[in-house]
């Protein structure tokens, strides 16, 4: 039976707050990648690897669903309908980070480690056992890309061919951020939107709730990603060059209503202008008390 309720709302209103803190941990980090902070496209790649998985993982399990629509007999053929209503193949975007990652020299591995590990091992097993929440992964990953991710598109594009190592950049290493341009981008979101507001319909109230409650833990999930990230970079970047304050004035065009974060790399850069200071104060301390013995 059809209830007419508006899915991507109910969504939007319980993860405001979340997505709020979200987008300045990225806004805030992004320059890390970039030039001058950066002089390889590395760490840029290291942190699309990362969010490659949940594309991914959620982008074959939709699929897996789909194929489930011809099989007759399944008991769950009403949420793979659903999901083959709401289906584009045009957003997949597996392929294009395949190849971007491949571009920019970066392997996917086999088997990812620490928080993304832990991240697919979830993705696997609410895929199975509640199919419904793949429309959440489907509506956040692919919204995150039309909105905030066209302001990323543009920063990324900034650092030019050069830093990028082909002139084709935009084709070559970031195709990611970019849609089939048979359309123009804005129909396609809101194909999508209606899309998923059709299907949003079709659930139960049961199905609704689990469907914001996860798209909630997606948005936890890219927080601990962004924080995993860090404290990897920390670790390879042992000097504290990476942290320097102008990593966070760096964004030459800020984004509406965005604020850079007050996040780690400010705090430890704080930390070591203190001790800096602290240690030139201890020398002239000291000087000044053995010219006066
Ligand atoms: C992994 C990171 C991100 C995810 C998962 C994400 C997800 C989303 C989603 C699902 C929406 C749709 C909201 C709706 O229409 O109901 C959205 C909208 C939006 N996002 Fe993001 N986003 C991310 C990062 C960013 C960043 C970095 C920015 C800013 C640079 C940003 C700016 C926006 C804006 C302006 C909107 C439209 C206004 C709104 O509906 O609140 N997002 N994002």
């Amino acid at each position: 039976m059809e209830h007419q309720r508006d899915l991507p709302q109910q969504i939007h209103a319980s993860t405001k707050d979340i997505h709020h803190a979200l987008n300045q941990l990225i806004v805030s980090r992004l320059p890390l990648c970039l030039p001058p902070q950066a002089d390889s496209a590395r760490l840029y790649a290291l942190g699309l690897s990362n969010f490659a998985w949940m594309y991914f993982i959620s982008e074959r399990a939709w699929e897996e669903q789909i194929a489930r629509t011809n099989n007759h007999g399944d008991g769950n053929t009403r949420i793979a309908q659903i999901l083959h209503r709401a289906y584009i193949p045009a957003l997949h975007r597996s392929a294009r980070l395949y190849r971007d990652l491949s571009q920019l020299n970066a392997t996917v591995s086999e088997k990812p480690e620490g928080i993304v590990q832990n991240i697919v091992t979830h993705i696997t097993e609410v895929a199975e056992a509640r199919p419904h929440v793949l429309l959440a992964y489907g509506w956040i990953l692919y919204m995150a890309l039309f909105n905030g991710g066209r302001w990323i598109r543009k920063q990324l594009a900034k650092a030019g061919p050069e830093f990028w190592g082909t002139r084709n950049f935009e084709k070559a290493c970031l195709s990611f951020w970019h849609f089939d341009n048979s359309r123009n981008e804005d129909d396609w979101k809101r194909d999508f939107r209606a899309r998923v507001t059709e299907a949003g319909n079709y659930l139960t109230d049961e199905e609704v709730q689990d469907v914001v409650a996860e798209a909630k833990a997606i948005f936890h999930m890219c927080k601990s990603v962004v924080l995993e990230l860090d404290a990897i970079s920390s670790r390879e970047q042992q000097s504290m060059q990476l942290f320097a304050p102008q990593s966070l004035a760096a964004v030459s065009e800020p984004f509406p209503d965005m604020q850079p974060a007050k996040g780690p790399p400010a705090l430890s850069n704080a930390l070591l202008r203190l001790s800096i200071h602290g240690i030139a104060a201890v020398i002239v301390a000291y000087i000044w008390l053995w010219f006066m013995s």
